[in-house]
């Protein structure tokens, strides 16, 4: 509906919400607007794309399959998958938190949806810890029992911490509980760039599980949606949203390793530490000047990275075991659309940060379909991905059309009872040893590592993961013999052939 009545009324919303930024001193005047911005502003949805449109637009890294999981889930932002397979979506605007149920009849949809909470104050960040629901209000946060096999909230919703500073431009908050069971609550700036009265503001809060002992953990960060603990190293990762009006390419959208203390630049320092035109020699600059950070990662100008979420699941397919998937709700004021995507971030031996595409096309040729929020990992290994421009929440599992492997992660156990195959239960130990070993050095002189190896070098083809549950050794066999485009036939003799597929299924299984 909304693309339908685009032309005039979105004109005249554009030029009234123009209006309503350039009084509020946010935009200089005559300044054009060229993103959908009306569904920020006020929260509306645009239609969710066709089936057909998706499938010419919007594209996954090879191995990988996408569907919309669900439709129609207003305003949807922030995305939680409880240990039950349910899936847990914030709606600020709408002032409630949605339950999305657990595919059980596999369909790849949803089974169902219903309100769980409603009548908040515009909830956008969510986290489950210990039997509770924590939500982040625009000035309060607050908790409630749930239950997540049952999927119900139960007892009072209380507010553990209240007085957040409110109003200006950045009102979302976002709260995620850390590993030293502490609560970590992001409030953005009042403004593009300015020096804050309130120094809660542009910053990363800390207090106890029950909002005691609140202090200021970090600084400097504009705006710093989303936020999570890398696993490999237990460090706090968090994407900021850089300031706007000094050109299409500048500065860059920051990815932080946060510590306790840092300052991370705004206003007076973007990026790698370079000087804001204006607040670069502000004389405050000295009082920071000794727990100044430079970001982790720099991404382009103005993409918006709103969610960065870490996998979990150890056995996570395609590459992205160890990465984490940050979504960029997309550019609104740059002469050339930037974001609108999801990218993931891997982290190489020697430390180096590497982004990929992982879910992109909903900006082609400046025609936007979405604005990707938020990531979660489901316990059965799929990713899904929001949408807060049609109200989508997009689905994306490893495997080819149709075959939605299901894969358990490792941690919570609490959604098991899937049953794992193993097509080498036939074999004895002594067999799957040797078979292993003989089919490790075919498919190290194959050269099979060349397009399957890790990721970061130059890899063309899908790590190869999740395999026992979607082949045998015959079905392996008859891939060498005749394999998929791109790959080349293997000259092998039934042995070897034999060999190497009990190796993938040991090894890649
Ligand atoms: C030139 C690059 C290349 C080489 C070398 C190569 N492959 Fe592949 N392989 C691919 C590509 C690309 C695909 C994905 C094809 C598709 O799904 O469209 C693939 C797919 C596969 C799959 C299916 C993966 C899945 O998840 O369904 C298996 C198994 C596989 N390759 C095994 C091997 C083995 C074993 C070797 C060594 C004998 C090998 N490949 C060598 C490029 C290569």
């Amino acid at each position: 509906m909304m693309r339908w009545i685009s032309g005039f009324m979105l004109a005249l919303l554009l030029s009234m919400s123009a209006v309503v930024m350039s009084e509020a001193g946010i935009l200089p005047e005559r300044f054009s607007i060229n993103a959908p911005i009306m569904n920020s502003l006020f929260g509306w949805d645009a239609d969710a794309p066709a089936e057909s449109e998706l499938e010419t637009r919007l594209q996954v890294p090879d191995g990988f399959t996408l569907n919309r999981y669900a439709v129609g889930v207003s305003n949807a932002r922030e995305l939680l998958a409880t240990p039950a397979g349910d899936l847990l979506v914030s709606a600020p605007r709408r002032n409630r938190i949605m339950l999305l149920s657990a595919d059980k009849d596999g369909d790849g949809r949803a089974d169902g949806k219903r309100v769980l909470i409603d009548g908040l104050d515009g909830p956008h960040g969510i986290d489950l810890h210990e039997g509770y629901l924590y939500i982040a209000e625009r000035s309060a946060v607050g908790r409630i029992a749930f239950d997540a096999a049952s999927g119900e909230v139960s007892g009072d919703y209380r507010h553990i911490v209240t007085g957040l500073p409110d109003g200006g431009n950045h009102w979302t908050r976002t709260v995620r509980v850390g590993p030293d069971d502490r609560l970590y609550v992001s409030v953005g700036s009042s403004c593009n760039v300015c020096i804050e009265d309130d120094p809660r503001r542009a910053a990363i809060l800390r207090y106890t599980l029950d909002g005691g002992e609140g202090e200021i953990f970090a600084r400097g960060l504009r705006n710093s949606v989303g936020m999570d603990w890398r696993p490999a190293d237990g460090a706090l990762y968090a994407v900021d949203n850089g300031r706007d009006l000094l050109g299409d390419d500048f500065p860059p959208e920051e990815m932080n390793k946060v510590v306790a203390g840092g300052h991370y630049g705004w206003p007076f320092f973007h990026g790698d530490n370079v000087p804001d035109p204006e607040f670069g020699t502000h004389p405050q600059v000295a009082k920071i000047r000794d727990t100044l950070r430079g970001q982790a990662y720099g991404f382009t100008a103005h993409m918006a990275p709103l969610g960065i979420t870490f996998m979990r699941n150890p056995d996570a397919p395609g590459g992205l075991a160890g990465a984490a998937l940050v979504a960029f709700h997309g550019s609104w004021n740059r002469s050339r659309k930037s974001g609108y995507k999801v990218m993931s971030v891997h982290w190489g031996a020697d430390g180096t940060i590497s982004t990929r595409d992982f879910l992109w096309g909903f900006e082609k040729d400046e025609d936007v379909i979405g604005r990707p929020v938020s990531v979660a990992e489901g316990v059965d290994g799929a990713i899904y991905v929001s949408d807060d421009y049609t109200g989508t929440i997009y689905r994306v599992v490893w495997g080819g059309k149709g075959k939605q492997v299901m894969r358990p992660a490792a941690a919570p156990p609490a959604a098991a009872g899937m049953a794992m195959r193993d097509p080498l239960a036939g074999l004895s130990d002594a067999e799957r040893m040797q078979l292993t070993q003989r089919g490790g050095e075919i498919y190290a002189a194959m050269g099979c590592v060349n397009c399957h190896g890790p990721q970061g070098e130059g890899r063309t083809a899908p790590a190869l993961a999740g395999l026992a549950q979607r082949y045998g050794i015959a079905d392996l066999v008859a891939l060498f013999e005749k394999p998929p485009a791109n790959m080349p036939p293997a000259r092998l003799n039934g042995d070897e052939a034999r060999a190497l597929a009990v190796r993938l299924l040991d090894v890649n299984g």
